[in-house]
C-alpha cells in the first residue's frame, strides 16, 4: 500500500450536512422569522374565523325566512283567537243558494245562505294544504279545486278527497240590517 492511500485511511469522514428545516413564518429556507408576516398557526385562526364569520352570516339569511314565517303564523294564530265576532252588515238580504267570502281573525271565512234558507259559517281554508275552498250550490257542496277536496257545506265534514279533517264551523245569528258570526 502507498504512503497516499494510508494518509486517506487515517483520516476522519466529512459528516454529512443536516438539511435546514425553515422556523415558522419564514419566507425562504433562511430560518428568520419576518416581521410582516404571520405565524402559520395565527393565519390558520384567521382564516378559521374568516370561514366562521361567513358561515354565521349564511345561517343567519337561512335562518330569517323561518323565523318570519313562523312569526308570521303565530301572528296569524293571535289575531284569529283575539276577534271572537264579526257582524256583516246587509248579509241578511243574500239570496238563498248563495255564499260571501269574509275575513274572520285574519283568515277567509265562508258564509252561506242555504237554498232552504238556513245559514251556516266556516273557515273557507281547506284543512289538506291551505287552498281557499269554494261553496258550490248547484252541487250542494263546498269544494277546493287544488286537489279535488269536497265538504259538507252545512257541517263542513269534510266528505272526499284528501282534506283529512273537517271544517271549522262558528255561530251565525241572522238580525235586521245584518249577520253576526261568531266562534262556537
Ligand atoms: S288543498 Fe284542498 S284538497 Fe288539497
Amino acid at each position: 500500500m502507498s504512503e497516499e492511500k494510508e494518509q486517506a485511511v487515517d483520516q476522519p469522514a466529512v459528516e454529512a450536512a443536516e438539511p435546514v428545516e425553515p422556523e415558522a413564518g419564514c419566507c425562504c429556507r433562511c430560518g428568520e422569522q419576518s416581521a410582516d408576516e404571520p405565524s402559520a398557526p395565527g393565519r390558520r385562526a384567521a382564516l378559521a374565523a374568516v370561514v366562521g364569520g361567513v358561515g354565521l352570516v349564511y345561517a343567519a339569511g337561512l335562518a330569517y325566512p323561518v323565523y318570519k314565517y313562523l312569526a308570521t303564523a303565530a301572528e296569524l294564530s293571535a289575531a284569529e283567537e283575539k276577534q271572537t265576532e264579526i257582524s256583516l252588515d246587509g248579509a241578511d238580504t243574500m239570496a238563498p243558494g248563495t255564499a260571501m267570502v269574509f275575513k274572520f281573525g285574519g283568515r277567509p271565512t265562508l258564509l252561506i245562505h242555504h237554498p232552504d234558507s238556513t245559514w251556516s259559517a266556516m273557515t273557507a281554508v281547506c284543512t289538506h294544504l291551505g287552498c281557499t275552498v269554494a261553496y258550490q250550490a248547484d252541487q250542494n257542496r263546498i269544494h277546493c279545486a287544488c286537489h279535488g277536496g269536497v265538504y259538507d257545506p252545512k257541517t263542513g265534514a269534510n266528505v272526499s278527497g284528501p282534506p283529512p279533517k273537517p271544517l271549522k264551523t262558528y255561530a251565525v245569528a241572522v238580525a235586521a240590517g245584518k249577520v253576526v258570526v261568531s266562534r262556537a
